[in-house]
């Protein structure tokens, strides 16, 4: 897949309606949004589209409505609390239709520099099955389309690909150049010692990015639930432990291909350990790899710990996905804090993946110290499977 993308920075927008795609399926809770890195991701996009006077028309979906008109996953907190972020008023277009009566006369409205939010898209039906009159109507609104929504970036819907045919000019925001910088660049062009962590309860979730990575790293370091069923491959007692009876042949398999191609791959040597699963469980370490009968591991242990943040500290590209242990949970965050701290302290380009390792790392409070943190959950791990974004492919060439 080509990086190469235009951007926004390519095309002519003086008085252009430019359809702007981005990913505000946020977290709400009562009605309030509980994590906003989305909404701040895609402000720098939003005032350059309207410091050049074009008129931006947002789009994105909310949550999974499967077509049907869901006012708890109406976008206007979205446009109320952009509106306070931006310091301008983001119009909402309140139109179930999403491209109907009300949206077009919004539009109509519209000045250069003005905002303007369109409803969820996934208020209609056509959208995720990336039908050809909801990606006409979407395109009938504007003169071009700009794509910032990483984190939709693995969807070929009508508002990420379908909308890309009508229009003559499809570029990305800063958003995605943003994401395809640090992503792309970390696992086609790192800077070497390149070490990846991977970590998350189960190993089925990550198997096309162990492959892919294995390809590509000097060192694979392993944590998180999925270890035990790597430890199980090796011979390890892993007691009641998380583990996937059907993933650990393909686990044997990955410890092999490591060795014939020469990365490094690192596993727990020792655990922390409880005999249930809970906030108030005791926390064990135990001496080596092996977990006795009625205790499961909860997180890496302490020399583990060690280890893992002596390879991060020697490493020039770090990318991580994945917890080390139930970090939810204090008597078993400290492998990921540990983890966390040293790349927060490294000098080195330190990439972290979407989803529950953007939360650890932001939660323990170590955001700040990352190199780059992704937007996007499932389309960060495609992306680090190394498979084609849709979304990403449809934008124009340079
Ligand atoms: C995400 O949160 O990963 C994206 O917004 C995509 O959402 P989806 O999994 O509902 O398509």
């Amino acid at each position: 897949m080509s990086l190469n993308k235009n951007t926004i920075e390519d095309i002519e927008l003086k008085g252009k309606k430019a359809l702007v795609r981005c990913d505000f399926n946020v977290p709400l809770k009562d009605g309030k949004i509980t994590d906003e890195n989305r909404l701040i991701g895609a402000i720098p996009t939003i005032k350059y589209l309207m410091g050049k006077g074009a008129k931006v028309i947002l789009c994105s979906h909310m949550g999974k409505p499967k077509g049907e008109v869901k006012p708890e996953l109406s976008l206007a907190p979205v446009a109320k609390r952009l509106s306070e972020l931006l310091g301008k008023e983001v119009v909402f277009a309140a139109d179930d239709n999403v491209v109907g009566e009300k949206a077009k006369a919004s539009v109509e409205k519209m000045k250069d520099g003005d905002i303007l939010l369109l409803e969820n898209t996934r208020f209609r039906k056509e959208e995720t099955k990336n039908e050809e009159n909801f990606s006409k109507e979407l395109a009938s609104l504007a003169d071009i389309f700009v794509n910032d929504a990483f984190g939709t970036a693995h969807r070929a819907h009508c508002s990420t690909v379908g909308v890309t045919e009508f229009l003559p000019v499809s570029v990305c925001g800063y958003l995605i150049q943003k994401e395809l910088k640090f992503l792309g660049e970390a696992v086609e062009n790192p800077v070497r010692p390149f070490v990846a962590i991977l970590g998350g309860a189960k190993v089925s979730d990550k198997i096309n990015v162990i492959n892919n990575l294995l390809e590509k790293v000097d060192t694979l370091i392993i944590g998180g639930g999925m270890s035990y069923t790597f430890l199980k491959s090796q011979g390890f007692t892993i007691g009641n432990s998380l583990v996937e009876e059907d993933k650990v042949e393909y686990a044997k398999e990955m410890i092999e291909k490591a060795k014939a191609k020469g990365v490094k791959l690192l596993l727990p040597i020792d655990n922390v350990v409880a005999d249930k699963f809970a906030a108030d469980a005791n926390p064990i370490i135990t001496e080596n790899q092996n977990i006795k009968e009625g205790y499961m591991g909860l997180d890496i242990g302490p020399k583990t710990a060690t280890i893992y943040a002596e390879e991060v500290k020697k490493a020039k590209t770090v990318i991580w996905n994945g917890p080390m242990g139930v970090f939810e949970f204090d008597n078993f965050a400290s492998g990921t804090i540990e983890v966390a701290k040293a790349m927060a302290e490294s000098e080195a380009t330190t990439v972290i993946g979407g989803g529950d390792s953007a939360a650890a790392v932001n939660q323990l409070g170590f955001g700040e110290e990352m190199t780059h943190i992704s937007t996007g959950g499932g389309a960060s791990l495609e992306f680090l499977e190394g498979i084609e974004l849709p979304g990403i492919a449809a934008l124009n060439d340079k």
